[in-house]
């Protein structure tokens, strides 16, 4: 089954080839205004979502198809009536696609077990791979190209954005780094470093994480942070985390170690005078609203190649 569920099983070419597809859509959307038609995509939602939300269903509408969205809160599936199973095997012959947001990465991957048609992550706690497909086609438009670009993340690091981004990051050579506390509970997860130290072998890139703000900063062709509170975090935790974390900011000091041309990223949403400071999201080397366009683009290109459309 074509499914995408993280990175790791998405070899470079594959990623490569999306992306490429994804800017065709993006330059030549009415050529594929039709490649949907009577076709239905799943949402099903767990937490909640702007961006996500918003460019499936507006992606699915572009291309002529329909999209449901369906919220776990109000499902069988939520109130344990219904298991995942049974749930995602009815939901099969309804729909041609499953593309879910949950806390849980293991029910996702039962989801894609139990489903006939291709499921998509679309933000667990493990990973947002959707995201990291938005970023690398920004990535390329703005500079070029991805291999041996410096990419420094700084914030926490034991999060799924910084996962995703390490895993697509190294398998497309890219230099790395994550900037966070020494403490564990912001270092990434240790098994996705491995992974990346073997991608970065193949591709030629790096994986470097290091509490050290100006190692990661200096000679940066992008600065990406993401919310120091995501969705799936407890408000009693805050006040602890922005203590942590506060040394981590994108600030126009960080900044002014990086190249010249550094572009600014945050996946959204974001906190100014928190992960970033106001100066640094809306100003001059800020590309967030281009990045978040391109979670449509990408998207489109994710649905198009998993259902194999010509
Ligand atoms: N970046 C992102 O996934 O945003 P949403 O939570 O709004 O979907
Ligand atoms: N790390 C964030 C990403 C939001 C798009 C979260 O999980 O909430």
């Amino acid at each position: 089954m074509n499914n995408l569920i993280s990175l790791r099983e998405w070899d470079p070419c594959l990623i490569s080839e999306v992306i490429l597809l994804a800017k065709n859509i993006k330059e030549n959307s009415q050529a594929y205004s039709q490649k949907m038609v009577g076709r239905s995509l799943l949402m099903i939602f767990e937490k909640p979502s702007l961006r996500t939300r918003l460019s499936f269903e507006a992606g699915m509408t572009q291309m002529g198809g329909h999209a449901i969205y369906y919220h776990v809160g109000s499902s069988p599936m939520g109130s344990g009536k219904e298991s995942i199973s049974d749930s995602i095997k009815v939901a099969s012959r309804y729909v041609d696609i499953i593309m879910a947001r949950l806390f849980n990465h293991k029910d996702l991957v039962e989801m894609a077990n139990y489903s006939s048609v291709p499921v998509i992550n679309a933000l667990t706690d493990d990973s947002h791979p959707c995201q990291i497909m938005a970023d690398l086609l920004t990535i390329t438009e703005k500079k070029g190209n991805l291999k041996n670009l410096k990419l420094s993340y700084f914030g926490d690091g034991f999060n799924n954005v910084t996962h995703s981004l390490m895993i697509g990051g190294t398998k497309m050579g890219m230099d790395v780094f994550v900037s966070t506390p020494s403490d564990k509970k912001y270092l990434p997860r240790e098994d996705v470093i491995k992974d990346c130290i073997k991608y970065s072998k193949l591709s030629g890139g790096s994986i470097t994480i290091t509490d050290n703000l100006e190692e990661a900063a200096s000679d940066a062709d992008i600065i990406y942070t993401d919310s120091w509170m995501s969705y799936h975090i407890p408000k009693q935790d805050e006040k602890k985390r922005i203590g942590d974390l506060m040394p981590f900011q994108v600030n126009q000091k960080l900044l002014s170690l990086a190249n010249s041309n550094v572009i600014f990223m945050n996946c959204l949403p974001a906190s100014r005078g928190y992960e970033q400071t106001s100066e640094v999201i809306d100003g001059n080397n800020s590309i967030v609203f281009d990045q978040a366009e391109n979670r449509l683009h990408a998207q489109k290109a994710i649905m198009h190649k998993l259902l194999e459309l010509k």
